[in-house]
């Protein structure tokens, strides 16, 4: 099967990571934006062009499956700004795979965007499971950071501690609404007493249950379309990825 991802970046390689983990037997295709990263802080109306865009690439690429690796994105489909009902590939929401993660009675903290958390598409679908106590926090210092390839070391901590410091010891579960913040896990672990919950977890399930995709520890072929700089992208995508890096070609997409 031909499966894509997109995101503005490096975070969706966390998706990735996990897919290509579970099923290595397919064919991957990455977008990364880091020409025009970061998303989470762009107006409404450039992010509804510039997704309309990566949905054209993908279908022209004839992917099955696209694997939303971007909340901020994501959450444009689900304010039902672009549409996906008429594409030819499969859409997997990554949000609707964090909401999924959640129980009733539970008390959860939001992190993501900017635009993500101003759009209440977690907040909406939470409310529509029952959910409550839903508190959201946006952390637009996480997306360069990570980008930099600072997500180790003081810096790093010291960034994430001042996002947190006002949340810990008062949540069940902690939604990393942003692909990004799965690469700080470990510097947001220390800051906070709860389940993080990722919604790629969920992105694996849904592609066994609905798609049928089965366990295969392969090393898979990565195709990976860059829009900004190729060399930053491979270097940041290597440490990332380690073992399950090998195997992959990059190409620079011009826009
Ligand atoms: C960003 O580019 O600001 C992050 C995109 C995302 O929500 O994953």
């Amino acid at each position: 099967m031909k499966i894509g991802f997109f995101d503005s970046g490096i975070g969706g390689l966390t998706v990735l990571k996990k897919v290509i983990k579970n099923y290595g037997n397919n064919e991957y295709y990455y977008f990364g934006d880091t020409l025009r990263v970061p998303y989470g802080s762009k107006p409404q109306e450039v992010l509804v062009e510039i997704l309309e865009g990566i949905f054209d690439f993908f279908e022209n690429l004839n992917v099955d499956i696209l694997i939303s690796a971007c909340n901020t994105t994501d959450s444009l489909v689900k304010m039902g700004l672009v549409k996906v009902e008429n594409r030819k590939f499969k859409y997997v929401s990554i949000i609707d795979n964090g909401i999924n993660q959640i129980e009733k009675g539970e008390k959860v903290l939001l992190l993501a965007t900017k635009n993500t958390v101003n759009s209440g598409s977690y907040r909406n679908g939470l409310i529509k499971k029952g959910i409550k106590q839903i508190n959201e926090k946006a952390c637009p210092l996480f997306v360069p950071l990570v980008e930099e390839g600072y997500w180790y070391g003081p810096m790093a901590d010291s960034i994430v501690k001042n996002y947190l410091k006002d949340y810990e010891n008062k949540f069940d579960k902690v939604i990393l609404g942003c692909t990004h913040y799965p690469i700080l896990k470990k510097h947001i672990l220390k800051r906070l007493n709860a389940t993080i919950i990722d919604p790629a977890d969920g992105v694996i399930k849904e592609l066994n249950t609905k798609y049928l995709l089965f366990s295969n520890k392969k090393v898979p072929k990565v195709n990976f379309y860059i829009t900004g700089n190729v060399e930053q992208f491979k270097f940041l995508s290597k440490r990332f990825l380690k073992k399950t890096y090998y195997n992959s070609s990059y190409y620079k997409l011009d826009l």
